[in-house]
């Protein structure tokens, strides 16, 4: 058996739309206050796509800025992995308009539906191919644009959510460093704790559907909260252990953007001080498979990961679903 290669991420990018929504602007929208939603959440203000924006004209842009910082052509990729809950269309995939955008005649496309977790799962998917030798570069990225699928009249979850996109390149790196562990998991069960009811198999799009609310987001929030709090803590201490790392050796985590409490949670059970935590939900909001790729392009830009760093990312989300991954960042190649 071929021996496997170690994996990391050459270089990321991230794109957010331009129209910004404030909480003061929610707050004629709904019954809701910047007080409430600063408290509860964090959050203050979150990015919103155009009228004429889909998904794949954010994942356009982000792959853009990842392939230019790694310097590898469109058409190197050998896969393009897209993660959303809000493909421009039931088919083709994103993956597959992303993979005639960018010229990437090459790469073999497919999207992974995790919702929030779908960038962990992507990248998690994406390494086994570069690690077991069939690709060499594999694009991943995580896009939403959840505005699209928000009930602007429900306060329990439009004050949530935003739009945006980030992108990771994935190639071969040196031994030793890299990707040293994942965790992936799901609990179908809870699935209706989190779900667009309509426009799928089981409620076709009508006009009923359509009257009845049900081709927008439903939780239950307090429950997917309680979920959230639970996995985060059991996925990053899963990972810590797969790769032999200590509390005290974790350098960064870049968690999901849910809520500031369910990272603060997080914050209190490992001990970490604040800098060693990237938080960016008080700008964008939810942007559910895109937060972790946007909050890691932001720390990578800030200079926050050096050489031989432990970093965490770990999400949760619809599905249920969970993941977090370890890597010992190298800005080598191999
Ligand atoms: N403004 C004012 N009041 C509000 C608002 C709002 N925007 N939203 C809810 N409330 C009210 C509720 O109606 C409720 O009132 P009631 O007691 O009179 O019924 C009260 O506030 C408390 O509601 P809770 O649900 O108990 O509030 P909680 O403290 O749990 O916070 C929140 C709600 C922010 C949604 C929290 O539960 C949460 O963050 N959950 C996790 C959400 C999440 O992570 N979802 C996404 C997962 S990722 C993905 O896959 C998309």
């Amino acid at each position: 058996m071929r021996e496997l290669r170690p994996v990391g991420i050459y270089a990321t990018g991230s794109y957010v739309p331009e129209r910004v929504l404030t909480n003061a602007d929610l707050e004629k929208m709904v019954d809701t206050s910047d007080e409430w939603i600063v408290t509860r959440t964090g959050i203050r203000e979150r990015r919103l796509a155009s009228a004429d924006q889909a998904s794949s004209d954010l994942a356009y842009e982000a792959a853009v800025k990842a392939l230019t910082k790694a310097n590898i052509s469109a058409q190197e990729l050998d896969m393009i992995i897209v993660a959303t809950v809000t493909p421009d269309m039931m088919f083709p995939s994103t993956a597959c308009l992303l993979q005639d955008r960018l010229g990437a005649s090459k790469a073999a496309a497919l999207d992974v539906s995790a919702a929030c977790t779908g960038f962990i799962y992507g990248i998690a998917t994406a390494s086994q191919f570069i690690a077991n030798g069939l690709y060499r570069y594999v694009l991943v990225v995580g896009v939403e644009t959840l505005s699209k699928i928000t009930d602007y009249t429900d306060r329990n979850t439009c004050v949530l959510f935003g739009d945006g996109a980030g992108a990771a390149l994935l190639g071969p790196v040196p031994q030793g460093s890299g990707f040293q562990a994942f965790e992936l998991g799901a609990e179908g069960s809870g699935g209706p704790l989190l779900s667009l009811p309509a426009g799928g198999s089981r409620i076709p799009a009508s006009t009923d559907s359509v009257a009845n609310r049900l081709h927008y987001i439903s939780m239950s929030g307090s429950e997917v909260f309680k979920f959230a709090v639970r996995v985060m803590n059991s996925s990053t201490e899963a990972v810590l252990e797969k790769a032999g790392v200590s509390r005290e050796e974790l350098d960064l985590l870049v968690p999901h953007q849910a809520n500031l409490r369910i990272i603060d949670a997080a914050i209190k059970r490992f001990g970490l001080s604040e800098e060693k935590v990237v938080v960016n939900l008080d700008r964008y909001g939810n942007m559910s498979s895109a937060s972790i790729p946007v909050a890691l392009d932001e720390a990578l830009e800030a200079g926050r990961v050096k050489e031989g760093d432990h970093v965490v990312l770990v999400g949760f989300g619809g599905g249920l679903t969970w993941g977090a991954t370890l890597l010992k960042w190298t800005f080598q190649r191999a």
